[in-house]
């Protein structure tokens, strides 16, 4: 199955200021968000994108139109392509696609058997399994407490401890089983692999660091009236961005308090945008998407 592109139109009308402007599509994915940006952009317009994974970008090729350019690269190297204050508008939509969930292959899926993979690169850096089999406990604990919020990250990480030094965990089924037979609480609602693979997921992949990277590229590269569309999936990556946009935004959620001293280069002109309830029942995974749309001064 293919991914299905979560707030689509909304995020569009919001990016697109200027039909001859120049866009960045920073996670390309399966095109959805790129196409509809290409559809509405005029032929002077130009739009970038970027995605780490290669069968992203494989995918991306097929886009023949002539303002268009693909990169397989992370957006934390967006300066590396463009210069201060050349762009229109930049849309991120974080996390993963569904076809990284449906390809056992990438080792994303706790319901689907295959190696405990998980980059978004896979040409790139060590994978899951290569770094469980060498990480210390306590390190193991803290990322499962930091990137996941499992409260019960210690007594995970012991009990991966204590399987590996009988048998290295190798494949994603493998991990879930160990997680899901020893989780104190049972319940059918949720799996209880699920925090650990986000958690996972997050720190191999260096989701944070990249994210945090690219805002602050995204800021200078970004022109005065242009805007940042944010597509977050869960609370951390919802409070990087408001967290980043907070000393320097005007109309800043009122959640987090502004200091008023600092120097305000944006103003956020959308703040909190929920899926409708025709999404949600039509695309479940769009359920927990919160859009952020700040706008330069
Ligand atoms: C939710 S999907 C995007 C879906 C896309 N908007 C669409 O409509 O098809 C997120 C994509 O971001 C990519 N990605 C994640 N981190 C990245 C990074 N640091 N740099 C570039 N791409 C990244 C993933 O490989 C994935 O393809």
């Amino acid at each position: 199955m293919l991914h299905i592109p979560v707030l689509l139109e909304e995020s569009i009308d919001f990016l697109i200021q200027d039909k001859n402007g120049s866009y960045i599509d920073c996670t390309f994915g399966r095109g959805g968000h790129s196409k509809l940006i290409l559809n509405k952009i005029s032929s002077k317009g130009f739009l970038s994108s970027f995605d780490k994974d290669p069968d992203a970008f494989k995918f991306s090729q097929d886009f023949k139109e002539k303002n268009f350019k693909s990169f397989h690269d992370s957006f934390k190297n967006l300066d590396k392509y463009f210069k201060t204050e050349s762009v229109n508008g930049i849309i991120y939509d974080l996390g993963t696609c569904s076809t990284h969930l449906d390809e056992p292959d990438r080792g994303f899926s706790f319901n689907k058997d295959g190696p405990l993979d998980m980059r978004f690169n896979n040409s790139d850096g060590i994978t899951v399994a290569e770094w469980l089999e060498k990480a210390p406990k306590k390190e193991i604990t803290e990322i499962l407490y930091k990137y996941g919020d499992e409260k019960h990250g210690k007594l995970i990480a012991d009990v991966i401890d204590k399987e590996r030094k009988n048998k290295s965990i190798k494949t994603t089924l493998g991990l879930a089983e160990i997680i899901q037979k020893n989780y104190p609480e049972k319940t059918k609602k949720i799996h209880p692999a699920t925090k650990s693979f986000q958690a996972f997921r997050i720190f191999i992949n260096k989701e944070i660091e990249e994210f945090e990277k690219s805002l602050q590229i995204s800021k200078e590269i970004l022109k005065r009236g242009g805007v940042i569309v944010t597509i977050a999936f869960h609370s951390i990556e919802d409070n990087i961005i408001k967290n980043f946009f907070k000393p320097s935004s005007i109309n800043y959620p009122k959640d987090i308090p502004l200091n008023n001293k600092l120097e305000k280069s944006f103003k956020c002109i959308a703040k909190k945008i929920r899926p409708s309830e025709d999404e949600v029942n039509s695309n479940p995974r769009s359920r927990s998407a919160i859009m952020r749309v700040f706008e330069k001064i």
